[in-house]
């Protein structure tokens, strides 16, 4: 079999780097044509002399200067910015572009891909979130597709194959609950960035942690779920599952539950997009069940955890307020990071921004960016009010 050819965004990140990973364990069976990254140039260089591929991309222009010189005499086209990604989104000779940027940088090239017909190995969630009403349309017109590497959307995606789409009755999407799951709402003023970094079940990105520890994370994946599989807000559900190993389940119409296990592993939902349609032989995220001492399952606490009502809010809203929380809530997590704004504070920053912001309810592309400026600036003015 050919090799897959692969673009990889984000290839410095968390995801990316596992992608590197399932890429080393199964040579020969993809080819890495382009790697993408923001402004970490000394780890692409390194990724770059052990893939080899045509070309390199860096969000920061200036980063992209910096690694021009640093790979002088190299024969490798190194691209810059958000037109450097688009055009690796328009690869004639790629099969799978997997989008692992952070945040809705990531939207146009997303969009982009499926312009183009091509696979999008997706775990750039915030795109699927801000621009949800355009997928679908350009999937189908295109002939593209989605595959997701979020482990509920994959379990999901995994778990569909047991029914027809008439015979789902709803989605279950677990959820850690994060660090703050048994933390008083009346502690959450004084949260540290480092409690708040430390995330029991997952290791990943900063802002995705954060995402984790409000919720918002959980509230972004109920969005992602309706714009992935089609179907209406009120068919998600979330359940608290500390554990992490069951990743997400479907209750079909005859009662039936049907769930994906495994340790947490993004390894594991990588693999699984990567290779699709086949399964292939991997110990990522093997476990031992005899080992498992309890599974547990309990309500979401949506008193204590806002976003995540806030997330089904905007869901049932539609057209540009997804857009809308999902910016709010970048800037807000930015400012978190900086120890700018206390912890409690990013969901108010969220719904004060949702709720200022009229909603454009059939949005074109412009619609949603323009959105997106309009509550990044919002959220920016609330931030100077809250500053700590
Ligand atoms: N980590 C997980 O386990 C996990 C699980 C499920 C879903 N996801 C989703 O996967 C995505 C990536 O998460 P992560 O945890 O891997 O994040 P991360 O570790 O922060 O990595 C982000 C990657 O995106 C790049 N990047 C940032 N801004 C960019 C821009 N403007 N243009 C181009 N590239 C940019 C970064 O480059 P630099 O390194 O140069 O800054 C880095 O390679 C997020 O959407 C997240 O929600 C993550």
């Amino acid at each position: 079999m050919n090799p897959k050819k692969i673009v990889l965004l984000g290839s410095t990140g968390s995801i990316g780097r596992s992608t590197l990973e399932v890429v080393d364990r199964h040579p020969g069976a993809f080819e890495i044509v382009a790697l993408a990254a923001h402004a970490n140039t000394k780890l692409l260089a390194e990724q770059y002399r052990k893939y080899r591929p045509t070309f390199l991309c860096l969000g920061a222009p200036d980063r992209a200067e910096q690694l021009k010189q640093q790979l002088k005499g190299e024969s490798v086209e190194i691209l810059s910015g958000n037109e450097g990604l688009l055009s690796l989104a328009a690869l004639e000779q790629v099969d799978i572009v997997v989008n692992a940027v952070v945040g809705a940088a990531g939207l146009t090239v997303s969009i982009e891909t499926l312009k183009n017909g091509k696979s999008l190995a997706l775990a750039n969630k915030e795109s699927l979130v801000a621009g949800g009403p355009l997928f679908q349309p350009l999937v189908k017109k295109h002939k593209g597709r989605i595959l997701p590497i979020d482990s509920e959307h994959s379990a999901i995606w995994q778990v569909l194959t047991c029914g027809r789409p008439t015979e789902i009755k709803r989605l279950i999407i677990t959820a850690s609950g994060g660090p703050f799951r048994q933390l008083p709402a009346e502690e959450f003023p004084k949260i540290t960035l480092k409690q708040a970094l430390n995330h029991p079940t997952w290791s990943m990105g900063d802002k995705i942690t954060i995402d984790s520890a409000t919720l918002v994370n959980k509230g972004l994946e109920v969005i992602e779920a309706v714009n992935l599989f089609e179907i209406p807000i009120d068919k998600v559900d979330v359940v608290i599952h500390p554990q992490s190993i069951v990743h997400s389940m479907v209750e079909f119409i005859d009662s039936s539950i049907i769930a994906q296990l495994s340790s947490p592993d993004m390894r594991l939902p990588i693999s699984y997009a990567l290779f699709w349609p086949q399964r292939v032989e991997s110990e990522f995220g093997q476990m031992d069940l005899s080992r498992l001492t309890s599974l547990t399952f309990e309500p979401p606490d949506t008193a204590k955890f806002p976003a995540l009502k806030l997330a089904y809010e905007v869901a049932h809203t539609g057209g540009t307020a997804p857009a809308v929380f999902n910016a709010a809530n970048e800037v807000a997590v930015k400012a978190f990071l900086k120890e700018m704004i206390t912890f409690d504070r990013i969901t108010d920053i969220i719904a004060s921004v949702v709720e200022n912001i009229n909603v454009v309810s059939e949005p074109s592309l412009n619609d949603i960016l323009a959105a997106d400026t309009s509550a990044r600036k919002l959220a920016g003015k609330e931030i100077e009010k809250a500053k700590c």
